[in-house]
Formats: structure tokens, C-alpha cells, sequence
């Protein structure tokens, strides 16, 4: 089966790789959109038209399916882009809401770009009550690979996380910083992987493997940053 994946860089990786984990005989295509990461920095028109543009390319490369490896367009155009679009579209927050109930989760902290948390999709869709916080600095620092600072930027997002059980990364960015976040948080947490509990989920038609990778702007460290992401 050919699956279409994009993101706007690097972070939709860590949902290919999930994929490809769970479902290793199918052709890959991947879209980081480098030119005009953040996302989470957009308004709505703008990353509607970005989604257009990659949705044709994948489109031509003859997808069966497209997975929205992308938390910020996942949670303000799922539904626009569903109806749009005649082969089946996955949103990486699918299986969220059934996830939390079925562990039976009280209290919910979400990490997500400005974006999505302005969408306010986590608190209308799970049943656990949700602390939603917006973490601006996360993706660029993972694009450039610097990370100067992160630990204090991560106890500032995560100073409200008393008596939490559980913590989305409502970014597919951030499981790339997930040991960084897993310190400073209780043992008992768990920490929710969007791409992880989605590619599980999902039934594909095996063929063969194949990646196709493709990003809108080649930078200095893209391409390090990007093998040292699928070989991890
Ligand atoms: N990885 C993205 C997400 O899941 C995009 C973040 C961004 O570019 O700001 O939200």
C-alpha cells in the first residue's frame, strides 16, 4: 500500500517511524514542509493552503492513504480537509479521545503548538479534565537541533503538571525530546505518543517497503538531523 505522510519538517518522522515499526511491507512517502515550519506559528488560511499543495504532490504519487502527521493541521482542518479530499485521510489525533478513556485517565496535561491549543480540540474531545499549554520554543529548537536551554523551557511548560496521569505530545515534534520531558515528570505519567498509538490502530494492505522523503528547503543540518532520527 502507498501511505502519504507530511508535516511542516522533521517531527512527521517520528510518526513514520511508528508506522513503519507496526507496518514495515508498505511504500512510504513523506512531505516536511521546511519552508514554511512553524506551523504552529500560522493562521488557518495559510496552513490550509500548505496542507492543499502537499495533499496534490502525495496525491501524484499516487497515495492510497494520507496520514496528517501533524498535530496543528490535524486539529484545525481534519474535518475541512476530510470532506475535501476523496482518498481516506488520517488525523494523528484519531485515536486520542478513545485512548484516555480507555485507561481511564483523571487529569491530562497537553503540550501542543500556540495553534493547536488555540483550537481547543484536546478540551472539547477528552474526557479527562485538560490543562492545555502552548510551547512555541519546542520546534524551532528541534529543527536546528540547538537545545540551549531546553530544560528550563521544559519546567516553565510544565510547572502546572501536579497530580497529572497523563501528558500528550500534542506535537509530533516532541517525541524527539521525550527523555528530556520523561525526567521531570512522576514515573507513574504516561506520556502519549500521537503517531505511536495511531499506527497501531491502523490496517494497511502489505506490499513491499520503500521511502520516498521529500522537504521544501534543504537547510545545513536537515539532512544529519534527519538520519540520526530514522536511525535511532
Ligand atoms: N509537528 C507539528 C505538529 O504536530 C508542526 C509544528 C510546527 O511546525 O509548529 O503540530
Amino acid at each position: 500500500m502507498r501511505i502519504g505522510l507530511f508535516d511542516s519538517g522533521v517531527g512527521g518522522l517520528t510518526v513514520l517511524k511508528s508506522f513503519i515499526k507496526y507496518h514495515p511491507s508498505n511504500e512510504y512517502f513523506y512531505y516536511g514542509d521546511t519552508l514554511n515550519v512553524p506551523y504552529g506559528e500560522k493562521t488557518i488560511d495559510e496552513l490550509y493552503s500548505y496542507s492543499k499543495r502537499i495533499i496534490n504532490y502525495l496525491k501524484e504519487k499516487k497515495v492510497d492513504i494520507i496520514v496528517i502527521a501533524c498535530g496543528t493541521i490535524s486539529s484545525n482542518l481534519y474535518d475541512r480537509l476530510k470532506e475535501e479530499i476523496e482518498i481516506p485521510i488520517y488525523s494523528v489525533l484519531s485515536e486520542l479521545p478513545e485512548y484516555v478513556k480507555n485507561k481511564g485517565y483523571k487529569k491530562t496535561l497537553v503540550m501542543a503548538t500556540n495553534a493547536s491549543i488555540n483550537s481547543h480540540i484536546f478540551k472539547r474531545n477528552l474526557p479527562s479534565e485538560v490543562i492545555e499549554v502552548k510551547c512555541p520554543l519546542l520546534v524551532p529548537m528541534i529543527e536546528s537541533n540547538n537545545y540551549n536551554g531546553l530544560d528550563e523551557v521544559l519546567s516553565n511548560y510544565l510547572k502546572d503538571k501536579e497530580g497529572i496521569d497523563s501528558l500528550v505530545l500534542g506535537c509530533t515534534h516532541y517525541p524527539l525530546i521525550r527523555n528530556e520531558i520523561e525526567k521531570m515528570l512522576d514515573k507513574n505519567v504516561d506520556i502519549i505518543d500521537l503517531g505511536e498509538i495511531l499506527a497501531k490502530k491502523i490496517i494497511t494492505k502489505d506490499s513491499f517497503f520503500s521511502l520516498d522523503l521529500f522537504f521544501s528547503k534543504e537547510s545545513e543540518n536537515l539532512r544529519e538531523n534527519v538520519n540520526k532520527i530514522l536511525n535511532n
